[in-house]
């Protein structure tokens, strides 16, 4: 028995989907998708251009609804028609638009939008104190929560993002990081994956990468869309490179090892 059957007879999902389609005028963007994601886990959710990733991650986190099929979370049948719904179940999602604010510091940033007020006025201190939390939980080399953001590394500005996406308002349960790690170099791709690796061993990770090794690196699953299609699931331990390329293709083999 291979781990994922192991995952499926051992464990629940704490989220799925159920022929989940959807269109967008002529294309069929997503297409009878079935898909499990279980707690403590790091699923890939690899696919080429348009195969249907961000799509698929805009319906779970109230961005786009689906025009057929449900999600069940945690066992029950949910309706997400917005972010605040997602929001309110745990499922956080950091995008690959940081969308962060340069000349502010790192307090400010992660309760942009979330702030705590009381009598009209900043909780500064509290936010302070909740900050330095979330740092932790990062375990950042950020130094000061009062250092601009644009001063911060690539890698650093993540976790930031990644602070303020997952570890304000809601408890997280499901995390969704779409390409975290487009446009850093090494050393600050590996500061994302590390982070990543910390956060999958506490909740349930979706990451979507264009990058196959970081997918094997991390991931204890894959799943691989093709044309809006769920073209395989594969156990990251037993899968090869060549493989995962021929899915996503849409293809039984390739032939060559430049892959
Ligand atoms: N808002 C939209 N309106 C019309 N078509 C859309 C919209 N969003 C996505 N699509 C189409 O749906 C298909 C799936 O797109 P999607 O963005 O989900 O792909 P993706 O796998 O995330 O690709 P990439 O790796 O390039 O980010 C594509 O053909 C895309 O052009
Ligand atoms: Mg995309």
């Amino acid at each position: 028995m291979n781990s994922s059957e192991n995952h499926d007879q051992k464990r629940k999902p704490i989220l799925s989907i159920r022929g989940g389609s959807k269109r967008f005028g002529g294309i069929q963007a997503l297409d009878d998708i079935n898909l499990d994601i279980y707690g403590n886990e790091i699923l890939a959710l690899l696919g080429d251009n348009g195969a249907g990733k961000s799509t698929l991650i805009k319906a779970l986190s109230g961005a786009h609804t689906l025009d057929e099929g449900e999600i069940l979370f945690e066992g029950k049948k949910v309706n997400i028609s917005k972010p605040e719904d997602a929001h309110n179940l745990g499922i956080k999602t950091v995008y690959q638009d940081l969308a962060l604010f340069g000349i502010l510091d790192v307090t400010t940033n992660l309760f942009a939008g979330s702030e705590y007020t009381r009598w009209g006025f900043l909780q500064k201190k509290k936010m302070g104190k909740e900050a330095q939390t979330v740092l932790s939980h990062l375990k950042t080399t950020i130094k000061s929560l009062h250092q601009e953001v644009r001063s911060l590394s690539g890698g650093q500005q993540h976790s930031v993002a990644i602070g303020r996406g997952v570890f304000i308002g809601h408890e997280p349960k499901l995390i969704i990081m779409d390409e975290p790690t487009a446009g850093l170099g090494v050393k600050q791709s590996r500061e994302v994956l590390r982070l990543l690796k910390e956060l999958g061993q506490k909740f349930a990770v979706i990451f979507i990468t264009h990058n196959l090794e970081y997918a094997s690196e991390v991931a204890q699953r894959a799943v691989v869309l093709c044309s809006g299609r769920v073209a395989g699931v594969l156990d990251m331990a037993e899968a090869n490179h060549n493989q995962i390329v021929s899915l996503m293709m849409g293809v039984d083999q390739v032939v060559g090892e430049s892959v």
